[in-house]
């Protein structure tokens, strides 16, 4: 594996949270919270290259040297599995703005289908965070990056919880000036283009549409 932009974060609460997030015995809205509560975790890895500038304050006794974000943060989930991780990250960057993706993956060429693109005005300001929690083929992962480099941010990190090799591959291939964040790396795509041992469907195991 090619670790350039490429980080997987590793943490004793992660491999606890994602353990239970796999298992297929987890409710829908246990799934909901820890994929949530995975992505929060995240959060604080993944701003770690922020830039921070002075921000002088007072305290109730004295004057305090603070810092806040230099940047405006924009975090852009792909629908529809995205949104469970966007909350999960403004609940830790309550002040960024949201964009919003649409994509679904075609089941027979398994290419990404767009229908719907709604990005801030201000994101060529923005520090961009795309989350979606599956990295399977890359394609759509891919394609939402292109849609977010139309209006040319000051930074792109792609966010997810599972990653597959083959999905890493083409993303490090189209986008190698992106970074891409995960949790663990699994072993390879199935035949129907699911990542093995994965978690199933994310949108499904979320929403409970199947
Ligand atoms: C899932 C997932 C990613 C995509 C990953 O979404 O949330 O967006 O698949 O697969 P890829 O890397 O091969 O493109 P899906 O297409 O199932 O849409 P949904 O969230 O609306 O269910
Ligand atoms: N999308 C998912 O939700 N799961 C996979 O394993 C692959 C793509």
């Amino acid at each position: 594996m090619d670790y350039h932009n490429l980080q997987v974060l590793d943490h004793p609460l992660i491999r606890h949270k994602l353990t239970l997030l796999r298992n297929k015995n987890t409710t829908h809205k246990d799934f909901r919270e820890l994929a949530e509560e995975l992505a929060g975790l995240m959060t604080y890895e993944v701003c770690r290259s922020m830039q921070t500038k002075a921000c002088p304050i007072e305290t109730p006794l004295e004057p305090y040297e603070g810092q806040e974000l230099e940047n405006e943060v924009t975090i852009v989930p792909v629908l529809r599995a995205g949104l469970v991780m966007a909350q999960g990250m403004l609940d830790m960057i309550p002040h960024a703005k949201v964009g919003h993706i649409g994509l679904f993956r075609d089941e027979n060429t398994l290419e990404p289908v767009q229908y719907y693109c709604k990005l801030p005005e201000s994101t060529a300001e923005s520090d961009v965070l795309i989350v979606d929690p599956m990295l399977a083929t890359g394609g759509s992962a891919s394609k939402a990056i292109s849609l977010v480099k139309e209006r040319h941010p000051r930074s792109i990190s792609f966010c997810c919880i599972i990653a597959a090799p083959e999905g890493i591959k083409v993303l490090q291939r189209e986008h190698p000036d992106v970074k891409i964040v995960t949790l663990e790396i699994d072993r390879r795509l199935n035949e129907n283009g699911y990542i093995l041992p994965g978690l199933g469907d994310a949108g499904d195991r979320i929403y409970g549409t199947k």
